[in-house]
């Protein structure tokens, strides 16, 4: 049976996904933060295929502990989905327990993690494909290499541009390392009528929700162009849509040195379990 993990499973776009499989007969496991969005979960799905695990993914350290459940508890896995994000746009910035800022810990260290530690627990089956959903294709936001943390110049907005564009570098950087062994596709949705607006402040939640009838499709039309590309992603080990449209790997934003660089830069990181790293010897 098919084994499918979803980040981020229990609402919206990866929920939409995740009650996909399930009607395909697939074993899902969908993970988020809230206990009670996950009982709903299950409540629709109504299927012993479906199983919820609650995982902080802001933390590194709940991250891991979600890797080992699933290493635990899933003999191989066919497909993992990158969905979780809770936008911080605006206000102060936010650390995590162990540190790291807020967007940088749950939109990109989270997915960096999650996609290198299930890698061999995919490698095995048929077809194995990785879809993170973000967004590439803006070409907004960029790597501060000199202050990943944004302990200088925050603002919500830059931080959340950067852990987009720390995706798409995950995608490059994860096809250069493993070559096809495992699809690599980073998604961009388009705008989608999700609950992603119920974090925003006020005044900007009602305007979003306003346009959101004129501009946005629906969770149900938007997944299924990415559950096609699921079934049957490009040969190449990374590529990346902005919905139907399949984009050229040329651009800045999926540089392969700065790919790399990142790559080094967030395993060391991720060793040290916290934002600074121990000066070298
Ligand atoms: N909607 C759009 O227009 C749009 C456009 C471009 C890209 N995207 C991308 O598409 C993906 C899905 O977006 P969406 O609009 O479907 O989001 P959404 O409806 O807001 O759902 C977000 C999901 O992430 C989970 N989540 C949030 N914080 C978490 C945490 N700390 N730990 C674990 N799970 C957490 C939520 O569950 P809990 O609340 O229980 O934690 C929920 O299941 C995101 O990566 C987003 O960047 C969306």
């Amino acid at each position: 049976m098919r084994t499918v993990v979803v980040t981020g499973g229990t609402d919206g776009i990866g929920k939409g996904l995740a009650l996909h499989y399930l009607r395909q007969g697939a074993r899902v496991v969908a993970v988020g933060s809230t206990p009670a969005k996950g009982a709903s979960f299950l409540a629709e799905a109504a299927s012993q295929n479906a199983t919820f695990l609650r995982a902080d993914l802001t933390s590194i350290a709940a991250t891991k502990e979600l890797l080992a459940t699933i290493r635990r508890t899933c003999a191989s896995l066919d497909t993992l989905v990158l969905c979780a994000q809770r936008y911080r746009l605006f206000g102060p910035r936010t650390t995590t327990r162990e540190g790291f800022e807020h967007s940088f810990a749950l939109a990109y260290l989270s997915r960096h993690i999650l996609s290198h530690g299930l890698r061999d627990l995919m490698t095995p089956a048929p077809r194995p494909v990785i879809m993170n959903v973000g967004t590439p294709g803006v070409p907004l936001g960029r790597i501060h290499w000199d202050d990943l943390q944004l302990t200088r110049r925050y603002n919500g907005t830059r931080a959340t541009l950067q852990s987009f564009r720390a995706n798409d570098l995950l995608g490059v950087a994860f096809g250069e390392l493993y070559g096809g062994e495992i699809r690599y596709v980073g998604y961009n949705p388009g705008v989608v009528s999700t609950g992603m607006p119920t974090h925003l402040p006020a005044p900007l939640r009602a305007a979003v929700r306003a346009t959101f009838p004129l501009v946005a499709t629906s969770v149900a039309k938007a997944v299924m162009p990415m559950t096609t590309l699921l079934e049957d992603p490009p040969a190449e080990a990374f590529s990346a849509y902005f919905t139907k449209r399949r984009l050229s790997l040329g651009g800045a934003a999926f540089d392969r040195d700065e790919a790399m660089r990142l790559h080094h830069l967030t395993q060391r990181l991720i060793d040290a379990g916290a934002p600074t790293l121990p000066s070298r010897p």
